[in-house]
């Protein structure tokens, strides 16, 4: 999984998982044991990288534990395959430097890469330090929460995320992913895309979103594609469950035009195909008067598109009615 983790506020992690251990032996790399030599109030960064070598060679399944405390990191690449099932538990919290120039990489922060059942939990927190890191990576602009693609199987639960960008993104390739109890805000919601920018994008289906909250983000839960796709697409099996939307600007959108600073090329047909969505029981207020906006595309209309229980009031000033 490519996780490009950009969090501008904080990220509490609690739960992050793959697939089930099986119950085997299982060794500990602590990251403040001598060997590693990390300490609180330090840099864990290099620590944290030798933990995670040794983790991941282990034929027994193994623990990686970064204990409770504060301690600075400037990235981690966690680079798989590993011989057996790896847990990762932070408990402590993981902040980024200060200048933002020492980052390792300025893409992502934390990434998890060619890695089969994986564990990722402890009711940590990575603190990408609010404007600070944001100065420095606004030149991207791009600070996803949580960035996943070309993964399959993964649940994300238990989890508060504050940023700026998307809180949770959802890259090509993905399938069977779920995601739920989930606290989002402030950022731009979850979002599926955007997808058919590129060539060689993989579909993304199988998707559960569910029970998750959303407060003051600009997006709620949305899907968006681009309408110039260089080959056919599809995205399908995607439902949104349970969801509450706190002040959100576009609580629901599906938008197959997405075109920003018109970078696209219009003549162009292709498009994702978008089949067999539901958005269920959404609840909660909406900022603006457009509560949800479904825009599908001319020459590849969205299929079998669900709306059931939709409740949302307009949280602005005046009582103005809500359109979608
Ligand atoms: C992941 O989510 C799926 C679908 O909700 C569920 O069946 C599965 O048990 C979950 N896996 C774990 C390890 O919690
Ligand atoms: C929904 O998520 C919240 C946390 O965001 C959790 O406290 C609650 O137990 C969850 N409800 C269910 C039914 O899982
Ligand atoms: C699809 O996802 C993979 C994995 O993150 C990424 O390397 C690739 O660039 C993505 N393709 C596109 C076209 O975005
Ligand atoms: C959401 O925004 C409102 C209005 O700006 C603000 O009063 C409230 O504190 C915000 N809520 C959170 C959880 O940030
Ligand atoms: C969508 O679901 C219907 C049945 O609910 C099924 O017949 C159809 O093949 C599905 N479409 C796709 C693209 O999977």
């Amino acid at each position: 999984m490519g996780l490009k983790l950009m969090t501008i506020m904080a990220i509490f992690m609690f739960l992050l998982l793959a697939a089930t251990a099986k119950a085997q032996p299982c060794v500990v790399f602590e990251v403040t044991s001598a060997k590693y030599g990390g300490k609180t109030n330090y840099d864990i960064t290099d620590s944290l990288a030798q933990a995670w070598t040794d983790a991941c060679v282990s034929v027994w399944s193994s623990k990686l534990v970064v204990p409770s405390g504060t301690y600075w990191l400037r990235g981690a690449t966690f680079i798989g395959p590993c011989k057996a099932p790896i847990k990762v538990q932070i408990q402590g919290k993981l902040k980024d430097p200060e200048d933002g120039h020492q980052l390792v990489n300025s893409d992502f922060w934390v990434a998890f890469r060619y890695i089969d059942r994986l564990y990722l939990s402890g009711g940590g927190t990575f603190d990408g330090q609010g404007a600070l890191g944001c100065n420095y990576r606004s030149e991207s602009s791009n600070t996803d929460g949580i960035h996943i693609a070309y993964s399959w199987r993964i649940n994300v639960t238990d989890a508060n995320i504050e940023t700026r960008d998307y809180c949770i993104s959802i890259g090509n390739g993905t399938s069977q992913l779920t995601v739920t109890n989930v606290n989002c805000g402030p950022g731009h919601g979850i979002s599926i895309g955007s997808l058919g920018k590129y060539l060689d994008e993989k579909p993304v289906y199988g998707l559960i979103i569910k029970n998750c909250t959303l407060t003051n983000t600009t997006n709620g839960v949305r899907i968006k594609t681009w309408p110039s796709s260089p080959s056919a697409r599809f995205a399908s099996h995607i439902y949104f469950e349970d969801i509450i939307m706190n002040n959100v600007k576009n609580p629901i959108i599906i938008d197959q035009n997405y075109c920003p600073r018109h970078r696209c090329k219009q003549q162009a047909q292709l498009n994702t195909k978008i089949s067999n969505v539901s958005f269920k029981n959404i609840r909660g207020s909406s900022a603006s008067q457009v509560a949800i906006n479904i825009a599908c595309s001319g020459s590849l209309p969205c299929e079998n598109v669900e709306l059931i229980g939709i409740d949302l009031e307009y949280s602005g000033d005046g009582d103005r009615p809500i359109t979608s």
